[in-house]
């Protein structure tokens, strides 16, 4: 991804959340809170201007979006079900005694900033790429700082996520913790998902869990995002944020035993694709 500017593909998941807000039974599965919490960060971050929000939000653009799903069938709403996954196995987590919560390439998500009054003996740190990392706190900063919410700029893609935590004066390594990692480990090395996975199992106590969305691969052993694989893989390049790791569903249990944690299925729901995506956990 481009070093020096902040993520398009962030942007591009908080405006088609804001999106989702305008179609009709979406609001029954978008966190409480989320849509006008991700309408006031954009604007005050400068990440986009009040005029691209509200365009967002009208149902046009619903209608935009959904001549687009030929493309990636299921891939507009699957940004209202990932929210809605990331939050309840944060809910679920913290509510089964984790402490710290990290949201890693965190983008312009609000969950930390959402839940932190809700949870103050929980402490959330969320982690981006400094571009992406630097426009959401000055955002934060106008929305209101949270005693309990941590925002770390660093690239994830070279420096060790064990070191970043471990400089951190509030991390500590025997608590509970819960690592959310959406939409993020597709544009990552594979080298540097399986360091992740290793590191998140190493720093954290047990009870832990990772919640996370990948793509699967492909027969063809690339990330398949189906008829339109080529297209996408292309268009995603060209975008400076090509998906550089994927996993066969199958093979994941044994990937995820290898770092030190179980693959485990979420309680109530049936694995299923959403657009392009698995949402799984792990858990230690
Ligand atoms: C598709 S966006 C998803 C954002 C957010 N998780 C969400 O779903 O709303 C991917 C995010 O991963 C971040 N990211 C990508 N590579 C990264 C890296 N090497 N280190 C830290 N963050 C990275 C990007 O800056 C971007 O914010």
């Amino acid at each position: 991804m481009h070093k020096d500017k902040p993520s398009r593909t962030a942007l591009k998941v908080a405006l088609n959340t804001l999106t989702l807000a305008a179609k009709k039974g979406m609001d029954e599965i978008l966190p409480a809170g989320l849509v006008e919490a991700t309408e006031t960060l954009l604007v005050a971050s400068g990440a986009a201007g009040a005029r691209t929000v509200r365009w967002s939000r009208s149902p046009k653009m619903v209608s935009v979006y959904e001549a687009f799903d030929w493309m990636l069938p299921g891939q507009f709403e699957a940004f209202a079900h990932r929210k809605a996954f990331c939050e309840r196995q944060v809910r679920d987590g913290i509510r089964k005694g984790a402490t710290q919560i990290v949201v890693l390439g965190a983008g312009y998500d609000t969950m930390g900033w959402r839940l932190a009054p809700e949870f103050p003996d929980a402490i959330f740190f969320e982690i981006d790429h400094p571009a992406t990392a630097r426009l959401k706190a000055q955002g934060i900063d106008a929305m209101g700082q949270r005693d309990n919410l941590s925002l770390i700029a660093e690239d994830l893609g070279t420096q060790k996520l064990s070191d970043v935590l471990m400089a951190s004066a509030l991390w500590d390594p025997r608590a509970g913790t819960v690592f959310v990692a959406e939409g993020l480990l597709m544009y990552l090395p594979p080298e540097a998902v399986r360091d992740l996975f290793n590191q998140c199992a190493a720093v954290a106590g047990s009870g832990s869990r990772m919640a996370f969305s990948y793509i699967p691969t492909g027969a063809d052993g690339r990330p398949d995002a189906g008829r339109w694989t080529g297209l996408m893989l292309w268009l995603q390049k060209t975008a400076g944020e090509p998906w550089t790791w994927s996993i066969r569903p199958e093979a994941l249990g044994e990937y995820l035993k290898e770092s030190g944690w179980t693959y485990a299925a979420e309680p109530g729901q049936t694995a299923r694709k959403y657009g392009v995506e698995f949402y799984a956990v792990a858990t230690k």
